[in-house]
């Protein structure tokens, strides 16, 4: 097994974590969990999107949460662009990565950013050579790389032929996102084996909503393959607004603790981790969806 001594997580709390809250999140709460997430010692954070309002209400204020954090040099910064009208207004909020975010299945494509695979990759064309031109590094996500809510199980090859897409316009890395949490270990495998075979074992990620209980179970695989990053959300927080019945994302302290439980060093502090997660379950008046965090805060509790 070539299971890696260190992991990288990127946190996407505050982007996938909260786009899908019916009640408006203020940009203050956004920027003081951004605040912790970093004092927790995260150096990866997604912390919103510059996509259409009319989409996705609760990230209209993209520009004001960028403006409002209080910027660390040793942590990077990144938003999503799904066309150039979105990475010019991210521009001038000088993020130090961008995501392009494509599907494997048409139909998803077609809900979430209302256009077809081919149609999406040449939107992301212009939006990949501008961030490169500026320095920006571009990170690439597939959705729906095992299972889709309108065409259900999707193929590798679908995955193989979005990755080979992305590649050819020069996205630099590549997230395979189970988004509606349907995968299990040996098909979420197969579905990074086909992104593997346009992208280097340290150019890929998984990114696991915990639907139906397995993201831990898919992100010990992709360990076990040698991948060493994974997008994990605060309190299990998430959900894409047109991927319906799809719940949270992996919880930030359910995977820190599988890792260190395993001597996998994350570089987070677990503790000040629980308190970013409870700061921001407060909020929004609910637990923590994370089994570590429960038990942990009940022990702390005493
Ligand atoms: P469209 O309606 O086809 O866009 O939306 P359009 O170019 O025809 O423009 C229509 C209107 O939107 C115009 O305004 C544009 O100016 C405006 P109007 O003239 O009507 O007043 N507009 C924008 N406004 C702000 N920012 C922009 C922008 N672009 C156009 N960037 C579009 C196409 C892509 C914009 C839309 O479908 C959209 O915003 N989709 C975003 C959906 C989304 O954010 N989904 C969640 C994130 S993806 C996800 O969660 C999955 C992930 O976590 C991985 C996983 O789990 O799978 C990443
Ligand atoms: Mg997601």
């Amino acid at each position: 097994m070539n299971m890696p001594a260190r992991v990288k997580l990127v946190e996407v709390g505050p982007r996938d974590g909260l786009q899908n809250e019916k009640l408006p999140v203020p940009a203050a709460i956004k920027v003081e969990l951004v605040h912790r997430l970093q004092e927790a010692g995260l150096k990866e954070i997604e912390v919103t999107s510059f996509v259409s309002p009319k989409w996705v209400p609760q990230m209209a204020d993209a520009a004001a949460v960028m403006a409002g954090i209080t910027r660390r040099p040793d942590v990077r910064y990144s938003v999503l662009t799904p066309n150039l009208k979105g990475f010019e207004a991210a521009l001038a909020a000088q993020p130090d990565e961008i995501v392009v975010f494509g599907a494997a299945s048409e139909l998803f494509s077609q809900r979430n950013i209302n256009c077809s695979i081919a149609e999406s990759i040449e939107r992301f064309r212009p939006v990949v050579a501008a961030a490169r031109a500026h320095g920006i590094h571009v990170r690439g996500a597939i959705s729906c790389a095992v299972g889709c809510p309108y065409e259900g199980e999707v193929a590798p090859e679908r995955v193989e032929l979005v990755a080979r897409l992305m590649k050819g316009i020069g996205v630099q890395h590549m997230g395979v996102a189970d988004t509606i949490g349907v995968a299990t270990p040996l098909k979420v495998q197969r579905a990074m084996e086909a992104a593997l075979k346009h992208y280097d074992i340290n150019d890929v990620s998984g990114h696991f909503h915990d639907t139906y209980g397995q993201a831990l179970a898919n992100t010990l695989i992709f360990l076990q393959m040698g991948i060493w990053q994974f997008d994990t959300s605060i309190a299990g927080l998430g959900g894409c607004p047109y991927a319906k019945g799809a719940t949270g994302n992996v919880a930030t302290e359910d995977v820190v603790y599988l890792l260190h439980g395993m001597g996998i060093a994350t570089g987070i502090d677990l503790e000040r981790l629980l308190d970013a997660g409870k700061f921001i379950s407060d909020f929004l008046e609910r637990k923590p969806n994370s089994r570590a965090a429960t038990a942990l805060l009940n022990k702390r509790a005493g």
